[in-house]
């Protein structure tokens, strides 16, 4: 089973992997770079993707997401694991917490956020009840365990265009629609892999408060320390969650089940 990690902000470094290759892949959406490596336990490759491009010098509503999931398609992969810097709306979700999403709110507004759109590719109204595989979360919560790291298993994912952080009122009213974390990259990333029937998982990080809860303003340096802080247990885990993720899939993520 060929699976992969979106690394998100903070988490660039694709070393935890073995006798890796980076390659450039050609899409229909453009081009991306992808690395492969082998992993402890994972029979196959692990492929290994910066979401924010090289040095993060692409910003989140200027991802090429069709591009990078489209890739991780073409070379086979079926299961992703992607990791968020996210802030917290939940004070139940206190910064370092690991949140697996289970459920996203959508208010993006300049993305491409589909694959289908009409002409070669048809017009298909996906399926979301089940946006992120619960398998792939809860063999990440047992990995979580394991590492004795605990996990928030299931949380929703508030996206926003960014790249500017939220205003207090902002983030009142998404607390008050049921979000819990806040970033600027869970879509069209996750849609986009479920269009596909490609298992999808968020770990999202959380960085800090988000504005009107935490104390002071935010700082995208603030977001980085913590990511900094916590990036080794981000890939225990994650090298703990690989190896138990490698059977056949029985989530019904897959593209049988999207039609
Ligand atoms: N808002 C949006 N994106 C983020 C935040 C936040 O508070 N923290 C980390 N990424």
């Amino acid at each position: 089973m060929k699976m992969a990690v979106i690394g998100g902000t903070g988490v660039y470094d694709p070393s935890w992997l073995s006798h890796s290759v980076e390659q450039e892949v050609e899409t229909p959406f453009g081009v991306t770079r992808v690395t492969h490596g082998r992993l402890d336990g994972v029979d196959d490759d692990v492929f290994f993707m910066n979401r924010h491009g090289a040095g993060h010098t692409v910003p989140p509503h200027l991802v090429n997401y069709r591009a990078n999931i489209w890739a991780l398609h073409q070379l086979g992969v079926k299961r992703v694991v992607a990791t968020a810097a996210v802030g917290s709306l939940n004070v139940a979700m206190a910064p370092g917490t690991f949140v697996l999403c289970d459920q996203f709110l959508d208010f993006t507004k300049s993305r491409a956020a589909t694959f289908h759109n009409g002409g070669d590719f048809g017009v298909v109204h996906t399926d979301m009840t089940v946006p992120y595989c619960p398998d792939m979360r809860s063999a990440i919560a047992r990995a979580g365990r394991h590492a004795g790291i605990s996990t928030v298993d299931g949380g929703c994912y508030v996206t926003t265009e960014g790249p500017r952080f939220e205003t207090p009122a902002e983030i009142k009213a998404y607390r008050l629609l049921g979000g819990d974390v806040v970033g600027m990259t869970g879509v069209p990333e996750v849609v986009l892999a479920r269009e596909l029937g490609l298992c999808y998982s968020t770990i999202a990080l959380v960085t800090n408060y988000a504005a009107g809860i935490a104390a002071d303003v935010l700082t995208h340096q603030e977001v980085l320390d913590v990511m900094a802080q916590n990036v080794a247990g981000l890939r225990g885990v994650i090298a703990g969650a690989l190896p138990r993720l490698q059977h056949d899939r029985l989530c019904g993520c897959g593209p049988d089940a999207q039609q």
